[in-house]
């Protein structure tokens, strides 16, 4: 396998060998623990009995493994180059712990692990906007089996921040601002990964919505609006996905790290969701021993790397003689890690060097951005492009005729082939900026054969528009490069790109735009181009995809999940402090719009975005039937008959919004994608989420749905909906 190196061949075989991960429901009497059939509780039990009070310590820490580790840490021996390592413990048979990033594919970078590759899926957002949570279990599946093929069994995936901001660097890592779509989302995802024996993270827990001072800001929000939005979401996705590991985020909340946060922690993981598994630190996000350990805590993340000290060895040793922390909570903590080892098959699947198949994972990125690209305008029926009667198209930016954006940090995926357009700044961290070489100019060119289709750079304005003055169509790539630690100051495009739209638009006003991007940006120019299609970061096989969307070949089936803002004044927060440089404030005020994220802010505020939440066109037409309500036991389902009454096959998504008594906005609480022929009709029944119809009661730690009339609304889009339905509900409370 490339990029492995000899140590961690030799760890690998050497584990095989002392018999580490051999499958068997008849264990040897010696390792009750092995006995598969056992439920995996019973399992943790038994082997933790069986550990040494050093072995324990053992594994709740674990070590940074990039190469660039400082010079006087030395790289942990049998380690997988990546971001942590647990060794095992071989004389129990306990595997080691390889943990990679991340929740786009297995990340390396030259930083990480030179030479090696992997398939990259699209952008969260794209998972999201799919709406479809088989896209999503698709695509954990896949990147969990290229895990598990190169060695790793812990994924730092599962990323579910809500976007309060939408010029957080890491948009591009997450699903979108609405809980119930990005916990059905991220939940399947994780289900994927960790069907493929390899444990999943969820993260960051909770509200690293932005990430301008991610280690010093106190995200301020109150309890009942924090259950109803960001946590409600992890809820959801942890129900669904049953991740082994929460990581912990760098942030405050309400004034107290979330690393050692008994509320997020103990109150609502532990006792109020029952949570099962591990919390596991972000790197660098420990501040303490006993009080993060007390708070909810299981294990410190490469502490010797990132924390002022490891925390989790000898002040914990310490704070355990001092009886600041219990024996029993260190075995809990334990018991944690090697529960979630046994209930994604760690013991009974080893991960080991395997061959992937790349030729289907890269069909499987190909097929999420067909699944979840947005088409945002399409004037006049510009699109589809008629590929076999085209003569002549300009394609234009972005590099297109090398490849396609990555967003940057920790996520990065190196594909097959390396970085397209190696050396643009910043090369060091968050970088590098990296081109995936999928190029679009390749893909409209095999789209097109009898076409003459031309490319330039965008650099020279003049010369751009030229050739989209010549040509029948121009396809013009805009990018914006967006990364991990650093927020965008603002919403417009770099390098002078609107000014290159708007001449290639008036050169040719059959000027299609695709946009590369980690969140909204602002288009000046939208009134003047023919389409715009939104693609994110892309990911593998993306020339292929895009070429397929233009061409028709595939019905645009994204929906936006997100709101679009038309400019920054209509956000919660128009200012973004710091964002450019200089000291970040102590705190940030998410109490502004508290648990109305995104479009609902929109709603109650009476503010129209540039593009609501869950729109997107398509190049057939949808016609949606009266909707119809069922209420059994305080359980509400929602039945609506959707028809293609277009010429394409397409995919609609069908989208249901509650209204709770007295409120301006409206909840998602259900959704589904329906693919249909043209003239093709079917009836969908959506079973509606109950937390969406009640509110947070934090006396009582549970949900109320207060006694009244609901009306529930259906259609194409938050924005776009048909006729309320009623429904009477008696007071509940669950
Ligand atoms: C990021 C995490 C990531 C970790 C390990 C941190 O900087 O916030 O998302 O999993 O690094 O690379």
């Amino acid at each position: 396998m490339m990029g492995m190196t000899a140590a961690s061949r030799c760890a690998i075989a050497m584990a095989l060998c002392m018999g580490i991960g051999v499958a068997s429901a008849q264990a040897p009497a010696s390792r009750p623990w092995g006995d598969a059939t056992l439920p995996p509780d019973a399992r943790a039990g038994l082997l933790l009995a069986r550990l040494t009070q050093d072995e324990k310590f053992q594994l709740i820490r674990s070590y940074y493994a990039g190469p660039d580790r400082p010079a006087d840490k030395p790289f942990p021996r049998g380690a997988i180059a990546s971001a942590g390592y647990v060794p095992p413990i071989p004389r129990l048979g306990i595997p080691a712990l390889e943990e990679s990033d991340a929740g786009l594919g297995v990340a390396s970078s030259d930083r990480m692990r030179p030479g090696d590759h992997a398939t990259p899926l699209p952008a969260g957002p794209v998972m999201a906007a799919s709406w479809d949570p088989q896209v999503a279990f698709r695509g954990g599946a896949m990147i969990g089996a290229e895990a598990h093929a190169k060695g790793f069994n812990v994924l730092l995936a599962g990323g579910i921040n809500l976007m309060r901001e939408p010029r957080n660097g890491r948009n591009f890592e997450y699903a979108g601002e609405d809980p119930l779509l990005a916990g059905r989302i991220v939940g399947e995802a994780i289900r994927g990964v960790q069907g493929a024996h390899v444990i999943s993270t969820i993260k960051h827990y909770a509200l690293n919505d932005q990430e301008t001072g991610r280690s010093t800001i106190s995200a301020q929000i109150g309890e009942q609006a924090m259950r109803e939005s960001d946590l409600l979401a992890f809820e959801l996705a942890i129900e669904r996905g049953q991740p082994g590991a929460v990581m912990c985020s760098y942030n405050k909340v309400n004034g107290d790290w979330a690393c050692e946060n008994d509320y997020l922690m103990n109150q609502v993981l532990k006792r109020d969701w029952r949570y099962p598994g591990f919390v596991m630190s972000d790197w660098g996000g420990v501040h303490s021993a006993a009080k993060a350990v007390n708070a909810g805590l299981d294990q410190e993340s490469a502490g010797e790397v990132f924390d002022p000290q490891v925390f989790f060895d000898a002040p914990l040793r310490q704070a355990l003689a001092k009886g600041e922390v219990s024996q029993s909570r260190l075995d809990d903590m334990v018991r944690r890690i090697l529960r979630s080892m046994f209930a994604a098959g760690l013991f009974e699947h080893p991960a080991k060097p395997a061959p992937i198949d790349e030729v289907a994972h890269l069909a499987v990125a190909r097929e999420t951005l067909e699944a979840g690209a947005v088409l945002l305008r399409n004037e006049h029926g510009l699109l589809p492009l008629d590929a076999g009667q085209l003569a002549s198209v300009a394609v234009i930016g972005a590099h297109a005729d090398k490849g396609v954006l990555a967003g940057g940090g920790s996520s990065l995926v190196t594909a097959r082939g390396g970085n397209a357009v190696p050396g643009l700044a910043p090369t060091g961290w968050p970088g590098p900026v990296m081109y995936h070489p999928y190029p679009p100019l390749a893909a409209l060119r095999a789209m097109a054969p009898k076409a003459s289709v031309r490319f330039a750079g965008g650099e020279d304005v003049t010369a751009a528009a030229a050739l989209a003055a010549q040509s029948q169509v121009a396809v013009v790539f805009v990018q914006k490069w967006q990364a991990e630690s650093v927020d965008a100051p603002d919403l417009s495009l770099p390098d002078g790109q609107d000014a290159l739209v708007e001449a290639v638009a008036r050169a040719n006003p059959r000027t299609v735009v695709v946009l590369e991007n980690g969140g909204p940006v602002a288009m000046p120019w939208l009134d003047r181009v023919g389409a715009v299609l939104e693609v994110w970061y892309p990911g593998g096989d993306a020339g292929t995809a895009i070429a397929n969307l233009l061409s028709g070949k595939v019905d645009p089936s994204g929906r936006l999940p997100l709101s679009w803002p038309r400019e920054l004044s209509q956000l919660p927060r128009p200012e973004l402090p710091a964002a450019a440089g200089g000291t970040p404030p102590a705190t940030v005020d998410y109490g502004i719009e508290g648990a109305d994220i995104g479009y609902r802010w929109y709603q109650s505020r009476g503010i129209a975005p540039l593009f609501p939440f869950g729109y997107g066109l398509s190049y057939t037409r949808f016609q949606h039937g009266p909707l119809k309500l069922d209420t059994h036991g305080g359980q509400v389902q929602a039945t609506v008959t959707v028809r293609n009454t277009g010429a394409r096959a397409g995919a609609e998504v069908a989208q249901v919004y509650v209204q709770v008594p007295g409120a301006k906005a409206r909840r998602l609480a259900s959704f589904a994608k329906v693919f249909l022929k043209p003239g093709e009709q079917r009836e969908v029944t959506m079973p509606l989420e109950r937390r969406l119809f009640a509110e947070f009661d934090p006396a009582t730690h549970g949900w109320v749905v207060r006694g009244g009339s609901y009306a529930v609304y259906e259609g194409r889009s938050s924005a776009d909906l048909g006729e309320p339905v009623n429904v009477q509900l008696a007071e509940a409370r669950f």
